[in-house]
């Protein structure tokens, strides 16, 4: 049952000048950070992180300015959590139903020297009667990066557990024509634009110039985003994740998306981290698994 007094539940994790809670776009709760280097917001829909921007800068992430904003729906822009699938499913929600789930939040605390951190659980009612148990969390730490950590336990006592996870960041950039993304030279990929063929990019550098839909597999590597106009480097540091997704749908695709504007394929660039495909994990009962990405972002005197 949706309720308006949601964030008046939640105002007991406020922290004064670090931790708000507020009505969102489409009357969804919200949570506000602030920290000494940065800003955020993180939506209870999804636990969807939809902005983060340090001081000085322009935003790092993308949100759509046509994303739906309602219980039940997938925000198009920032991070979504992308578990326990990847892509399509038939009968089932594209991307599993962990962006759909309205996430708890269960702890916000301050971080040395002016950080915040805020604990959020996927209640168990997202799972759905039939789904195997497990316990799902997510961390997300603000300072002058952004830390994102999705932890997941199998608690059955004795039945394996396989999933697909995946942190799909929408990264705002000035033009698709000022990017190039370093840290994928030679890794074997699946073109999902090209029926999923296999394929190897033995540039040093990727340009973005029509839709791009790649699952790069076996590969822990951090990648860079330049955008040579901002002069900015963001960075992607990431452990427990194996596989990294490259998604612009470009103009026609752009066009078939209700919640995405056709021209925003311009100012925008996924670049997802997680376990898909033949990376997806198995977890023997009682283990753990945790996909952890940091992202930062620092001057870059590197032109085109
Ligand atoms: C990417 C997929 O991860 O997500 C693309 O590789 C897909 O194929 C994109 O189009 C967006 O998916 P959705 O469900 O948010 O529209």
């Amino acid at each position: 049952m949706v309720t308006t007094d949601i964030p008046e539940r939640l105002k007991r994790f406020e922290i004064p000048g670090r931790v708000t809670v507020l009505e969102g776009n489409g009357e969804l709760p919200k949570i506000e950070a602030t920290t000494d280097w940065s800003t955020a917001e993180i939506y209870l829909n999804g636990a969807h992180v939809t902005d983060f921007q340090k001081k000085g800068e322009p935003p790092m992430l993308f949100t759509s300015q046509f994303s739906r904003f309602a219980h039940g729906e997938p925000i198009r822009g920032g991070i979504p959590i992308i578990f326990p699938w990847f892509g399509a499913r038939e009968g089932s929600p594209a991307h599993g139903f962990a962006r759909l789930a309205e996430w708890e939040l269960h702890e916000a605390t301050t971080i040395p020297e002016g950080g915040v951190s805020l604990r959020f659980g996927l209640p168990l009612s997202a799972h759905g009667a039939t789904w195997p148990p497990i316990a799902t969390y997510y961390v997300v730490t603000i300072s002058d990066r952004l830390t994102l950590e999705l932890i997941v336990t199998n608690t059955s006592p004795d039945q394996p557990f396989t999933f697909e996870n995946c942190l799909h960041t929408y990264f705002a950039v000035s033009d698709i024509s000022n990017v190039s993304v370093s840290g994928l030279k030679g890794v074997h990929y699946l073109d999902k634009a090209d029926n999923f063929a296999p394929k190897t990019d033995n540039a040093d550098v990727i340009r973005i110039a029509s839709e791009v839909d790649r699952i790069y597999c076996d590969t822990e590597a951090t990648i860079e985003l330049l955008d040579s106009k901002l002069r900015r480097k963001m960075r992607i540091e990431k452990s427990g994740s194996a596989s990294t997704v490259v998604w612009n749908p470009w103009s026609a695709k752009a066009q078939q998306m209700p919640d995405f504007g056709n021209d925003e394929y311009q100012q925008m660039l996924c670049i997802e981290s997680g376990n898909v495909v033949k990376n997806k994990v198995t977890l023997a009962p009682g283990k753990t698994s945790v996909l952890k990405i940091a992202i930062s972002s620092e001057p870059s005197e590197q032109g085109r």
